[in-house]
């Protein structure tokens, strides 16, 4: 089977962190976004994956040919010359997409779940018209694509409207598809938005199917939503009892859903946890407490200091009693001096903070 990544976007609503990464390669759970769903992918029996980019490949083809050998799956890229929209993509990369007559995924690159890749391929055979698309329950769909349902069917779709100004229905868009090849000849290859144009004519059709999702879902597209995901993948990994998880028996876990790579360094008397992540070769001092946040590789956390709903960037310092919270967000290579209180700030890259960020801020 056969699948496309669309990963193209500058990723601004992840900046900082964009501004050193693409966005795929950001860790998300300790492991690279796009690397959750290429396993996934490789796991459900697909062999060639298409990274759909019109952003800084040139540093994502190191990393994916990395990933291409482990899996034992081709990648391959698809670089777009001016951003084609969410459906253009597709059509660019036809010739790999019809390389047979099977249908294929399409992944929206910034999203998170536990990717039902087998059960919608069996979905998608059984129904037998040209498209499937997963869909999740959230509480404010204005700023997803929501789906309506047929009266009379269970899932075939009798609209489809990209984030709607009125409250038309909760059941959203997952930013994951099956469709058949035969949805290529649909598309033209110009810009172009699978959202506005191709569900919709897929529609009038009666062709397009909706497939519930099971269990969490979110788009880590934005710093808020990407701690809210890590929560909620955490939580997702204590359920399933995973190996990757750092034991609760250890002292300094506090509440669990606590993921700790084992070259990281903790200090004594900590407190860690619920819902954290720590990267490789962090170091944390000693007395810290940390809760709901991400420290990225390399980054070092000194003594006393309490950090909150703050993803660390690679490499930043954070200082002895320093404390973070309210969805701050460091870059690469930033330090916080000692004793700094930092309220929601967003800290680019390389920059030193020597007085405290009382509301929040971009620090430039
Ligand atoms: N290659 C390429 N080229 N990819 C693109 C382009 C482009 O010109 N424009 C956007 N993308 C990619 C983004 O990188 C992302 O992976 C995906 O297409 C969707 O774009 P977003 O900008 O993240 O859209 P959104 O989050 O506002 O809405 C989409 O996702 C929601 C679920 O998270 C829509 O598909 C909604 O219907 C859906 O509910
Ligand atoms: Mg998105």
């Amino acid at each position: 089977m056969k699948a496309l990544i669309l990963v193209g976007g500058f990723g601004t609503r992840l900046r900082p962190l964009t501004l050193t990464l693409p966005k795929p390669l950001v860790e998300f759970g300790n492991k690279p976004m796009i690397l959750h769903q290429i396993e996934a992918l490789a796991e459900a029996g697909v062999t060639d994956v298409v990274l759909a980019v019109n952003y800084r490949p040139e540093i994502m083809e190191g990393r994916l040919a990395e990933f291409a050998e482990k899996f034992g799956i081709n990648i391959t890229f698809s670089i777009e010359t001016e951003p084609l929209g969410t459906a253009g993509p597709l059509k660019l990369a036809e010739k790999v997409l019809r390389k047979d007559d099977s249908p294929f995924f399409v992944l929206n690159s910034d999203v998170i779940c536990d990717f039902p890749f087998k059960d919608l391929a069996a979905f998608h055979k059984a129904h037998g018209d040209e498209g499937t698309i997963v869909v999740t329950k959230v509480e404010e769909p204005s700023k997803y694509g929501v789906v309506v349902h047929k009266k009379n069917h269970p899932s075939r779709i009798d609209r489809f409207v990209e984030k709607p100004v009125e409250f038309v229905g909760n059941r959203i868009n997952a930013g994951l598809y099956l469709l058949n090849t035969s949805v290529l000849d649909r598309i033209e290859l110009r810009p172009t938005s699978i959202e506005q144009e191709t569900f919709p004519a897929l529609v009038v059709d009666n062709q397009l199917h909706s497939f519930d999702l099971e269990g969490y879902w979110m788009d880590v597209g934005q710093p808020k939503d990407f701690l809210t995901g890590t929560c909620l993948y955490l939580s997702s990994l204590t359920k399933q009892g995973s190996k990757l998880l750092t034991p609760a028996s250890e002292p300094y876990v506090y509440g669990g859903n606590v993921l700790i790579d084992p070259s990281a360094k903790i200090g004594k008397n900590c407190r860690i946890g619920p819902n954290v992540t720590i990267g490789p070769n962090v170091v944390i001092g000693d007395g810290v407490r940390l809760q709901r946040c991400v420290l990225l590789s390399a980054s070092k956390v000194r003594d006393h200091a309490w950090i909150k709903s703050t993803i660390v960037g690679w490499n930043s310092t954070v200082g002895r009693w320093a404390r973070l919270e309210n969805v701050t967000v460091l870059g690469d290579d930033v330090t916080i001096g000692d004793e700094i209180y930092v309220n929601g700030g967003s800290v680019l890259p390389h920059k030193t903070i020597k007085a405290n960020v009382d509301v929040p801020a971009i620090i430039m």
